[in-house]
């Protein structure tokens, strides 16, 4: 057996994906996931998968205690960028707290390497795309504030306690498994979710903002990679196509008519948010042999096969921590 490994997040699109990904490798997998945001049916059978919220540090710290972890991959968070201004104690608990706790578990039970995922979030707005890694973060938001957070924290255990890490910072990954049940985040998901309840696609603004979508089945082998490479780096991984949101939204149309959906097309006001983000990657393609080989078409069509297998969870909402500035489509 390969090296004992922690997926946080379990339950959620990397989390439940990259744990497939280490198994057919042979790594011995065990997983964290408070089922939040990701769904029972997405773990693997006879794959230990313990619910703890990881904002409780007494239970991570007995966790670690009893497991004997190797590597620790910190997926878990609550990845809604757009609403973190509204819920910023939920945002600063799930995505900080949370990460301090299991620095600090890693700290004390010897983990050999902790990677964790941080955000496109972190360039914000002022830097100009392609982002690449040697930018000075400038996040916009509390879950980019979050995320740089988590990041310098993993600099100073580095410094001080010897706690290995490498840090990415994905962005837009789609993917069987991903919540489309939530209303805030992963747009193709939500359209997705929409397209199969005969709802229209919402768009904030005249969808003139770019993006680049990349399938999750791209990011395991340099996820692997960075196991035992690395310490101390950044990489930017997704994909290098970028496209703006109207496109993508109809070619989410293109696909949902494959399955008898005919969804419209309708924008509301635009929202406080980067017009355009992508990423430059070189640095994962020349270190971590990254290769991003997305068809985002045939990613979604498999999207909508698998989400028409699922139940239909009910969709999530969200206790606004302050309603102030709130825009109409989250009222
Ligand atoms: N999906 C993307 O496009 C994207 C882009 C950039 C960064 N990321 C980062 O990658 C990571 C994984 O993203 P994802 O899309 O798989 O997210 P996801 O929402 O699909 O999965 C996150 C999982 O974490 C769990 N979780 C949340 N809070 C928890 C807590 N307090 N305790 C225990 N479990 C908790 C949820 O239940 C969920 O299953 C996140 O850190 C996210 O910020 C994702």
């Amino acid at each position: 057996m390969k090296a004992k490994v922690l997926v946080t997040g379990m339950a959620g699109l990397l989390g439940s994906n990259f744990t497939r990904y280490l198994l057919s490798e042979g790594y011995d997998v065990v997983g964290i996931d408070d089922f939040s945001g990701g769904y029972k049916e997405n773990l693997v059978d006879g794959v230990k998968c313990v619910n703890i919220n990881l904002a409780d540090l007494e239970a991570v710290d007995k966790f670690f205690a009893e497991e004997k972890l190797d590597y620790v991959y910190h997926f878990a968070a609550y990845a809604a960028e757009g609403l973190s201004p509204f819920i910023r104690k939920y945002n600063y608990t799930n995505n900080l707290i949370c990460s301090a706790n299991l620095i600090t578990s890693s700290i004390n039970h010897n983990v050999k390497k902790f990677i964790f995922t941080s955000s496109m979030a972190t360039y914000g707005r002022e830097n100009t795309p392609p982002f690449t890694e040697d930018m000075q973060p400038k996040p916009i938001d509390p879950y980019g504030v979050a995320k740089y957070a988590v990041e310098m924290d993993l600099k100073l255990a580095k410094e001080q306690f010897g706690l290995d890490y490498t840090i990415i910072r994905p962005h837009n990954i789609v993917g069987k498994y991903q919540n489309i049940w939530d209303r805030y985040r992963n747009v193709i998901g939500i359209w997705i979710r929409k397209s199969m309840h005969n709802e229209p696609l919402t768009i904030f603004g005249d969808g003139l903002q770019t993006r680049a979508f990349s399938d999750v089945k791209y990011y395991y082998k340099p996820f692997e990679q960075v196991m035992f490479d690395y310490g101390g780096e950044i990489f930017n991984l997704g994909a290098d196509k970028e496209r703006t949101i109207l496109e993508a939204a109809q070619l989410v149309q293109k696909c949902a008519a494959n399955f008898g959906f005919h969804p419209e097309i309708v924008h509301f006001e635009p929202r406080h948010e980067a017009k355009f983000a992508f990423c430059n990657h070189d640095k994962a393609k020349k270190l971590l042999g990254f290769h991003d080989g997305t068809n985002l078409e045939q990613t979604i069509n498999e999207m909508f096969e698998w989400a028409l297998t699922q139940p239909d969870h009910p969709v999530k909402n969200m206790t606004y921590e302050t309603e102030k500035k709130i825009y109409s489509f989250w009222r």
